[in-house]
């Protein structure tokens, strides 16, 4: 639907009025509306790294979820704001792995011994403080337009090194398997609600990744029925999918990258080209609308937003600018320094990484 014309005329005044002072970043899963008015998109990886570049600007409003302004907060001064228009825009998938759980399942590592040998990953789609415990124990973060290098890099840390992987089962998953060149045997998969992760110590101990028990719930909903489905709905259909998407799932695509690999992918692609787009359904929307001469489909039939990416929209984003215009900052996103400072580190260690 067109958005109201008199938001969208009150948010084009307020960050005119704001100018420099104000930095907008969207994320590729936001709505149009909100698109519309950020000056840098990307994925979390680019995000991340477009706030730290701009120490200039006073505001930095966050159109995304919650642990991506926590990171650019991180990774700003102390005197730049990072705003996030709605506080209820969070991730179901960092919502999985909680500080508590994971240092209960740290501490049973210790117990089996192999705690030493592990280097614990997380996926950006974690809280300020599981970046914090992986930065103190040694490890790094990763997104997944970096996940095998990011990999390769923590098994290289140790002798025999062992990874925990946090909080996406699927990513670290498919990427130990096909980047690594892991066997699924090599993966465990840690269930914080299960005493010892539901795993025995010999299970551990054989171990070469142990995964955590998350997912995304929208990557989650795609099956390898959709897969065979479109491919009989569209001959010719090359599959192009996020690898939060299920093992299953991505075996079967053609195709498997980061949001930025799927909008390059389909920019590059001839006239005429045909995908089916296993990702967030206002990326898929976008991407289908500026390429009208390549046939794009949605790999699910049913509607799959991300529904807190939905929580930013035009009204929050109006509230929050004009609040700036009038000295209020409002939704402020502050990390404490001592999770701040470890998380830091955990996330220098990955913007390290080589490309
Ligand atoms: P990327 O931005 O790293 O592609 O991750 C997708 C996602 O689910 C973000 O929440
Ligand atoms: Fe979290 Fe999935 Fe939404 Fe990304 S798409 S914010 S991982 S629930």
């Amino acid at each position: 639907a067109a958005s109201d014309p008199d938001l969208v005329a009150r948010a084009r005044a307020a960050k005119e009025a704001l100018g420099d002072r104000v930095f907008v970043l969207g994320h590729h899963y936001q709505r149009d509306e909100v698109i519309e008015f950020a000056d840098v998109t990307g994925d979390s990886f680019k995000l991340a790294r477009d706030a730290a570049g701009r120490p200039d600007a006073e505001y930095v409003v966050f159109c995304g979820v919650h642990f991506m302004a926590e990171s650019a907060d991180i990774l700003t001064g102390p005197d730049q704001a990072v705003i996030l228009p709605d506080l209820a825009a969070g991730c179901s998938m960092a919502d999985m792995a909680g500080l508590a759980q994971v240092e209960d399942a740290w501490d049973a590592l210790e117990d089996v011994g192999i705690a030493s040998s592990v280097v614990p990953v997380t996926y950006m789609n974690s809280s300020a403080d599981i970046k914090a415990f992986c930065g103190k124990h040694g490890g790094a973060v990763c997104t997944s337009s970096n996940a095998q290098v990011a990999l390769e890099w923590a098994y290289a840390q140790k002798k025999d090194a062992k990874v925990l992987f946090l909080p996406d089962q699927h990513l670290g998953r498919n990427t130990a398997v096909r980047e690594l060149g892991m066997s699924l045997d090599d993966c465990v998969v840690w269930n914080p609600h299960k005493p010892n992760g539901g795993l025995t110590p010999g299970q551990l101990r054989d171990a070469r990744m142990i995964l955590w028990k998350g997912h995304c719930s929208v990557h989650g909903r795609f099956t390898a029925q959709c897969v065979d489905d479109v491919r009989e709905r569209v001959p010719g259909v090359q599959v192009l999918v996020h690898p939060e998407c299920t093992h299953e799932v991505v075996t079967k695509a053609d195709l498997v990258g980061s949001t930025e690999f799927i909008i390059k992918t389909v920019e590059a692609a001839p006239p005429g080209s045909s995908w089916a787009i296993g990702t967030e359904l206002n990326l898929v929307q976008r991407l289908a609308n500026a390429h009208p001469e390549q046939h794009i489909t949605f790999l699910d039939k049913t509607v799959c937003y991300c529904s807190t990416m939905n929580r930013i929209d035009l009204p929050h984003f109006v509230w929050a600018m004009e609040n700036l215009v009038a000295g209020h900052v409002v939704n402020r996103i502050e990390v404490d320094p001592e999770t701040e400072r470890w998380a830091k580190v955990a996330l220098q260690r990955m913007l390290d990484l080589p490309a």
